[in-house]
């Protein structure tokens, strides 16, 4: 069992409105029937340090969005500025290093490595990046681990886990080079409802810590949890309301 002492859990600045920055943000797929609209012209801001919901239909753009703002996939047209980075200008070698230091990802179904330990998993996420420095690493693992909740099961793979423990373990993958945006892309689809509130609550929780956590939910959301709800339809912002009832 690998130990910890304690984190240094980092007060992220809550400076800029712009914190993340979509201008007129289209994403078209060409295929032989013709192009498809995925996105169309998303003019978007995202305050640092927010918990924002994007909901909407299947097929309506939401994993597409998610797609452009950690840079996963590019904007057929427009600019997605995060932090004062260029994302879309960067080019596959530099987003690899951007995200790693700057965006967790959860996915809907885990994507850990199967022959790895969950401890190994969360480590090979710091080494990759190299901003921990190699001895803090272990415990940091560790650390990530306790906070959220599944320190015992650090030496197991991720087999041996029921999926809300995975997608923990995912989420502290995630959290590896602490980054200060998680985004999660329908992070509780596949959990039952139990433990879709607690891996809901565990971002919530994140959100006060500074993160700024854009989450894909096809639960059902209310402003009591979320300080945004951002609703998509046919690839455009058909409704977006905040905890003060303001319109962004
Ligand atoms: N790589 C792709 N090629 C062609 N069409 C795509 C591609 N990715 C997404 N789409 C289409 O774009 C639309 C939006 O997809 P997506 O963002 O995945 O929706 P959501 O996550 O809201 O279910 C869908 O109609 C989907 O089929
Ligand atoms: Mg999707």
């Amino acid at each position: 069992m690998i130990g910890y002492n304690s984190i240094q859990v980092s007060e992220q600045k809550m400076s800029a409105s712009n914190f993340i920055q979509f201008k007129q943000v289209s994403r078209w797929f060409e295929s032989a029937s013709g192009r498809f609209d995925a996105l169309k012209n998303i003019d978007l801001h995202i305050e640092q340090g927010k918990h924002v919901a994007i909901v909407g239909k299947s097929g309506s753009g939401k994993s597409t969005l998610l797609n452009m703002l950690t840079g996963i996939d590019h904007p057929s047209q427009g600019t997605v500025r995060i932090n004062s980075t260029d994302v879309h200008t960067l080019n596959e070698s530099s987003l690899a290093g951007w995200r790693g230091k700057n965006v967790g990802i959860v996915f809907q179904f885990f994507q850990l490595i199967p022959t790895l330990t969950i401890a190994e998993n969360i480590l090979l996420a710091m080494d990759f990046v190299n901003v921990i420095p190699g001895r803090e690493r272990t415990n940091r693992a560790g650390a990530l681990l306790a906070q959220v909740g599944i320190l015992q099961h650090a030496n197991k793979l991720p087999a041996a886990l029921s999926g809300g423990e995975q997608q923990r373990a995912a989420i502290a993958r995630a959290l590896a080079n602490d980054p200060p945006i998680l985004v999660a892309d329908e992070p509780t689809g596949n959990l039952d409802s139990n433990t879709t509130d607690i891996i809901l609550n565990l971002f919530s929780e994140l959100v006060k810590t500074g993160k700024t956590v854009i989450v894909v939910t096809h639960e059902k959301v209310s402003t009591t949890e979320y300080d945004r709800i951002i609703t998509l339809k046919d690839g455009a912002i058909i409704d977006d309301t905040s905890r003060n009832g303001s319109q962004p």
